[in-house]
């Protein structure tokens, strides 16, 4: 059995990868942040702040199979009323505390038979929608990073992106804080629905499993058809 380190499981798409990757016997080492992680059995959680200048890593094993990064954000605005300053902690948070935490786990990844590396990107990067240029600079970034990464990690450690469209969870709750608006989302989609924490994470565990040991730099899109299909 596997120990996956993954980074924001207090929440959404994190904690459903948790609870999935626990079931199936793996050792889960889960951070939270604010919010309150529910007691899952073959999970510990640990307080961890990505925003940090310097981030403690002291409460992971030696040697882990995986690290899913979890943390995002989903502001979505016009354009001309983002600061620059709030495109930069979009970066800070997507990007440079993803950065910081593969950084200091490397060494505990490298010994492993099947290492992997999870991060989040977004549909709206290789797809333009209206508001989403703070997001999707940084997504953006995010899918630049897995494919010279996964470059410069192989043959030894695979590194991979997830790119869900809208999904229901604390993240995106102002987005779907009704029923019209869930509707309205799902009829966007061409399977007419919006996706769950489970329909991501079932994907993660299968990217960091030895089902998928020659996948890697890859940005894989779990979005209910909406960046491929035109009906
Ligand atoms: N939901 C969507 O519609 C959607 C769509 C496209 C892409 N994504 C991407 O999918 C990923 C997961 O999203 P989600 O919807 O599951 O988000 P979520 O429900 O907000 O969960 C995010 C997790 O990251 C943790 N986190 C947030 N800020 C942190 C910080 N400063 N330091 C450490 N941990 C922090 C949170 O911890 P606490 O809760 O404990 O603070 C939480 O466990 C994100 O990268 C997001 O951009 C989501």
């Amino acid at each position: 059995m596997a120990t996956y380190l993954v980074i924001g499981a207090s929440s959404g798409i994190g904690k459903a990868t948790a609870k999935i990757l626990a079931l199936e016997g793996h050792s889960i080492i889960g951070t939270y942040h604010k919010t309150e992680p529910e007691k899952i059995e073959n999970v510990r959680y640990f307080p961890l702040d990505v925003i940090q200048d310097t981030l403690n890593f002291d409460f992971v094993p030696e040697q882990i199979d995986g690290l899913i990064y979890c943390p995002g954000s989903i502001n979505l605005l016009p354009f001309k009323r983002i600061q620059p300053k709030d495109f930069l902690s979009d970066y800070n948070l997507q990007v440079v505390g993803a950065i910081k935490s593969i950084q200091a786990n490397l060494n505990r990844l490298k010994s492993a038979s099947n290492p992997s590396i999870i991060v989040f990107s977004t549909v709206a990067v290789q797809q333009g929608f209206n508001f989403h240029t703070q997001v999707s600079s940084s997504k953006g970034a995010i899918e630049g990073l897995v494919r010279s990464l996964a470059a410069e990690l192989s043959p030894t450690i695979r590194v991979n992106a997830v790119a869900p469209s809208i999904t229901q969870t604390p993240l995106a709750k102002k987005l779907l804080s009704n029923s019209s608006k869930i509707e309205a989302n799902a009829q966007r989609h061409p399977l007419k629905k919006i996706g769950t924490a489970k329909d991501i994470a079932h994907l993660v565990a299968f990217l960091v499993s030895e089902k998928a040991s020659w996948i890697t730099g890859q940005v894989v899109n779990v979005d209910g058809g909406i960046s491929t299909l035109k009906i």
